[in-house]
């Protein structure tokens, strides 16, 4: 076991070198805009990813101005930087909207224990699986956990993804809690890329409230007052999240949590139906979720609950194949039955230690049966909309924010095919550089 033995082995610099403020891409094999209504497509819509051949994207002051024929931009943008796609596929940056990316050391020694025969919840039952990133973050300061995270964020980077989420829920306890927000908040105003917090405070029970009724109110009680005002005052988070599962929360502390979450100005998600089912999905269906995430053992009744509402049904392929599961969630049912998906990562210590979300899209059409399209579109603008941001990304059309990402390929059925290989070779958000490989971009 490598016990607390981790820490920060790169400091990297905060950002990259300023960058003009105007740019034109040129010279991509595609243009893939996922251009369409700024919402979560659902059914046919997401049938169309918006292919331009010979098109150029015009930026400026971080947003894009123009997207059109090459000549006529080049024409009506000649003080623009140059950015040359040399033949590659340029598309909107990736939306991860469900990662714990900030965390302490790896526990690489839970996989063995599964692969050995015990499964998620027992490795909890022992006082591992969270409980133990609970013990290591708690351990750690908050400059250290930034430290932690800056490297992770830039191979995170690396591989396309333009905004990401990244929840709290290892600390458990008031000041913890807010260590974990606040860190976040400090990598959200250090790095390039787009970052959303949310606060996950019911991630789970914590060990030293489990021993009486009492003592898991008492937790209960923390969270829906305390806790969630601190949160708030200091407008450390967008989003509230709960673990509803059974064994963690039951709906009806979920409903509880949430309601006074939403009641103090939180949007709402929900870890929903992960691994039994228990009614996590009708619930965000009817506490109007922004998503419900997971449903890996969603029900029949919960899919039409979804389908019936706004929520988007956030799907995380990769943890269920992390995790030996031999069966993922239903997303032919989900869209077939009219519901908004969207694919993240989950990337996390425990069950999703990946930062290569083309590696989800993988998963996602050869697991989970989706067309390109569909599993392109979940991962921009329905990873948008499924963080309250699809006017803003997700999307390459004039108005919308430069989250771009540039991919190794001719064309972008690629991206699912080159199975956790990297092609990532620039990403840009607001306009600014995110990464850049070999690039040579100003
Ligand atoms: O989304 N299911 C709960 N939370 C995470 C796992 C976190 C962990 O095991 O550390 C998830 O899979
Ligand atoms: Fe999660």
């Amino acid at each position: 076991m490598s016990g607390t033995s981790v820490r920060p082995r790169v400091q990297l610099p905060a950002t990259a070198r300023p960058a003009p403020d105007r740019l034109l891409f040129v010279n991509a094999a595609q243009v893939v805009t996922c251009d369409g209504p700024a919402r979560a497509r659902r059914g046919a819509e997401l049938r169309d990813l918006g292919i331009l051949a010979g098109a150029a994207v015009a930026v400026e002051g971080g947003l894009v101005s123009a997207v059109g024929p090459r000549d006529a931009l080049e024409r009506a943008h000649p003080e623009a930087a140059r950015i040359d796609c040399r033949g590659m596929v340029l598309m909107p940056g990736l939306v991860d909207s469900h990662t714990h990316a900030l965390f302490g050391k790896p526990r690489h020694e839970e996989q063995e224990l599964r692969a050995g025969g015990l499964d998620y919840m027992e490795i909890a039952a022992r006082g591992g699986g969270i409980h133990a990133s609970v013990r290591d973050l708690r351990a750690r300061g908050e400059d250290e956990l930034v430290a932690l995270a800056l490297p992770r964020l830039a191979r995170i980077a690396s591989h396309g993804t333009t905004t990401l989420e990244i929840k709290s829920g290892y600390g458990l306890t008031l000041d913890d809690e807010l260590k974990m927000l606040r860190a976040i908040r400090t990598l959200a105003a250090t790095v390039p890329l787009r970052l959303v917090p949310t606060w996950l405070g019911a991630h789970e029970i914590p060990l030293e409230r489990r021993g009486t009724a009492a003592a898991r109110e008492a937790y209960l009680a923390l969270l829906e007052h305390e806790m969630l005002r601190a949160v708030v005052g200091e407008r450390l988070a967008v989003f509230a999240d709960i673990f509803c599962e059974p064994g963690v929360y039951t709906v009806d502390e979920s409903r509880r949590i949430l309601r006074a979450a939403a009641a103090a100005g939180l949007r709402l998600k929900l870890h929903a139906d992960e691994l039994k089912p228990a009614g996590g999905a009708e619930l965000a269906a009817e506490l109007g979720a922004v998503s419900a995430d997971h449903l890996g053992a969603v029900s029949d009744a919960g899919v039409r609950a979804l389908a019936a509402s706004p929520t988007v049904a956030t799907l995380l392929p990769h943890t269920l194949f992390f995790l030996g599961k031999p069966s993922q969630a239903p997303a032919r049912a989900l869209i077939d039955a009219g519901a908004a998906i969207a694919l993240a990562s989950d990337f996390n210590p425990g069950t999703s230690p990946t930062i290569n979300f083309p590696l989800v899209l993988t998963l996602a059409v050869s697991q989970l049966r989706l067309s390109v399209s569909e599993a392109v579109l979940a991962a921009t603008v329905n990873g948008a909309a499924a963080l309250g941001l699809a006017q803003d990304v997700g999307r390459i059309a004039v108005g919308a924010s430069a989250d771009l990402a540039l991919f190794e390929m001719d064309d972008v059925r690629e991206l699912p095919y080159w199975s956790g290989d990297r092609r990532c070779r620039g990403s840009w958000a607001r306009g600014k550089p995110c990464h850049q490989y070999e690039l040579g971009v100003p």
